[in-house]
This record gives structure tokens, C-alpha cells and sequence, in this order.
């Protein structure tokens, strides 16, 4: 990963309501370049592991049932410090506090259903990277 690339989900509230390619034209924008990609429906099981560390929390149960709602379409992004850029664009958790321009902002309902994920960490990011696609998935 090396700091140049993240990983992202575009969550089933916006894949579902045709919000993909809209997204990722924003991401593009910004000068994001799209490594890897695939679109699948989480089992409770993925989404429950892929968010293991919310485990407990009072929204858990609710995240996990919205995470596997839907199709959504897991993607590595790439670009110069790859973690921080792609949380900037896509804005606060709650879309009501998200700066204008941002993906929450722009395609999120509410706190809970959001859009999108993104990783908060480049460790983070090299395990849900993992978590989701093979080197050999990724086209360099
Ligand atoms: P994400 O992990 O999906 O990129 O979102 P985030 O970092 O901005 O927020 P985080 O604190 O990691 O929470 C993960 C996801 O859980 C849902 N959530 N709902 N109803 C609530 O109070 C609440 N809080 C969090 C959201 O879908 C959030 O993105
Ligand atoms: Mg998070």
C-alpha cells in the first residue's frame, strides 16, 4: 500500500439507488485512480468481521443489516496520500455535518446509511484491501 492507496465501498443505499458511477466519476475528479473493483452482496458473516471493531457498539447490529441490504461494490483507490484524501472527499460520518462537495453530502440519507466507507488508516486499509481482493485482483 505504501500510503498511495485505500480501500472503499460504495454501500447499498447508494449502489441501489444507481449512485455508482456518479460516485466514482466525483473520486475520479479528484484525481483517484481505480486499481481494483468488484460488486457483491456481504454475507452477515463479511460484514460482520469487516466491521468487528464497532462489535458491542449500539449501532452495530443496525450497520451490519444495512451492510448486507444490498449489492454494494468494494474498490482500491490510488492515489498521493491515499487514506486522508479519500476521508476528506467523502466528508463527515453524518451526511448533516459533511462539508459541501463530498460524497456523504451530495448521495448520503443519514448517519447511518451513508454511501460510502472508507478506510481510516493505511494499516487498516492494507487489511480491507486484503479483505476483499487478491494481488492478482489488482491491475498493478
Ligand atoms: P466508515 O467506517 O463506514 O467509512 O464510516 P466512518 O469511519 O465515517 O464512521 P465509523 O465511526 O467508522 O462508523 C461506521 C459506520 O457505522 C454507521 N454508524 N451509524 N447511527 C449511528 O450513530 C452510527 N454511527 C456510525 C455508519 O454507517 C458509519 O459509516
Ligand atoms: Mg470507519
Amino acid at each position: 500500500m505504501a500510503g498511495h492507496r485505500t480501500l472503499t465501498i460504495i454501500k447499498p443505499d447508494a449502489f441501489n439507488t444507481g449512485k455508482a458511477g456518479n460516485i466514482l466519476a466525483l473520486l475520479e475528479a479528484k484525481g483517484f485512480t481505480l486499481i481494483a473493483a468488484r460488486v457483491m452482496q456481504l454475507t452477515q458473516e463479511q460484514a460482520g468481521e469487516f466491521y468487528a471493531v464497532h462489535k458491542g457498539r449500539p449501532f452495530y447490529g443496525e450497520l451490519v443489516e444495512f451492510m448486507t441490504s444490498g449489492y454494494c461494490m468494494p474498490m482500491v483507490l490510488e492515489k498521493a496520500e491515499a487514506v486522508l484524501a479519500l476521508r476528506e472527499a467523502i466528508g463527515a460520518t453524518d451526511p448533516a455535518e459533511a462539508a459541501a462537495g463530498t460524497v456523504r453530502k451530495l448521495y448520503a440519507e443519514s448517519k447511518g446509511r451513508n454511501a460510502i466507507h472508507a478506510s481510516d488508516s493505511d494499516e487498516n486499509a492494507a487489511r480491507e484491501s486484503t479483505f476483499f481482493f487478491a494481488e492478482t485482483d489488482l491491475i498493478r
